[in-house]
């Protein structure tokens, strides 16, 4: 999966300590790339195990260790819903964190996810070429944290197992068209996931027990699940993972 000295493995007791250790890396990261390049730009995922990490984020015990005016957010995937839908990655970010600290509007970039899956991605996209000025075919996009969760099923962002957006090698922001009554989503694709400098998994819960083990400790299966395949070109990779999530684990005291 990866090299060993870019994986980290850390597993702690609950959800709480999972919030509190990933919000003391969000901020640690944010301060050197802050003092390095002047800028810090994340992109975050919805579903429920990142709530509380934004909320804290938020709070005084970490708020004022951040400079927020410096802080880009931009999304790994959202639903086609409007921005304030319940379902949206957006809004679950906005009441949780965004609406607390003092983040300039023009520093969030949403995905429009009410545009529709086609037309979501494409001005995605076209977003995210204008922020890191990227004119040509290249995947360029280097995030310099990208925090990630996984599912059941071991898809990460809105990369499903099986669907046609996991093949995307050229586009940055793909349209996934759900089967059924589920909502049609934008993601981005494996390789600005891959190309980031940081990556943060938070697994929280006995659910995801099974997955987490074939991820991290299945070599001839792993791949065949789109969480197994994120694996950074040049950076960092952190799987914070609670007790739960963690006791099949069997490399992992
Ligand atoms: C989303 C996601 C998704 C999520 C996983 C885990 O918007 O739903 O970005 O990939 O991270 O489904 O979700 P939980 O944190 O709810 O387990």
């Amino acid at each position: 999966m990866t090299k060993n000295n870019q994986l980290h493995i850390q597993v702690l007791s609950d959800l709480e300590e999972i919030s509190h250790k990933a919000a003391e890396l969000f901020t640690a990261i944010s301060r050197s790339c802050i003092e390095a390049r002047g800028r810090f730009v994340a992109a975050i995922s919805g579903g429920s195990t990142p709530v509380r990490l934004y909320a804290l984020l938020g709070s005084d015990q970490y708020r004022n260790r951040v400079d927020w005016s410096r802080i880009h957010f931009f999304w790994v995937d959202e639903r086609c819903v409007p921005a304030y839908d319940q379902d949206s990655n957006f809004r679950m970010a906005y009441e949780n964190l965004l609406s607390t600290v003092p983040v300039s509007p023009e520093h969030i970039h949403r995905i429009k996810g009410e545009e529709g899956p086609e037309k979501g991605a494409r001005a995605y996209e076209e977003e995210i070429r204008n922020f890191f000025g990227i004119t040509g075919n290249e995947i360029a996009p280097v995030f310099d944290l990208i925090i990630l969760g996984i599912g059941n099923d071991g898809h990460t962002a809105s990369l499903f197992p099986g669907s046609k957006a996991l093949d995307e090698r050229k586009d940055m922001a793909v349209p996934v068209v759900m089967k059924g009554p589920k909502k049609d989503r934008v993601t981005l694709s494996f390789p600005v996931l891959n190309n980031a400098q940081n990556i943060i998994f938070l697994v929280s819960g006995n659910s995801k027990a099974g997955i987490v083990q074939t991820v991290l400790e299945d070599k001839d299966k792993r791949c065949l699940y789109p969480a197994g395949i994120i694996n950074p070109v040049h950076g960092n990779i952190t799987w914070l993972i609670d007790k739960a999530a963690a006791h099949l684990l069997k490399t992992i005291e």
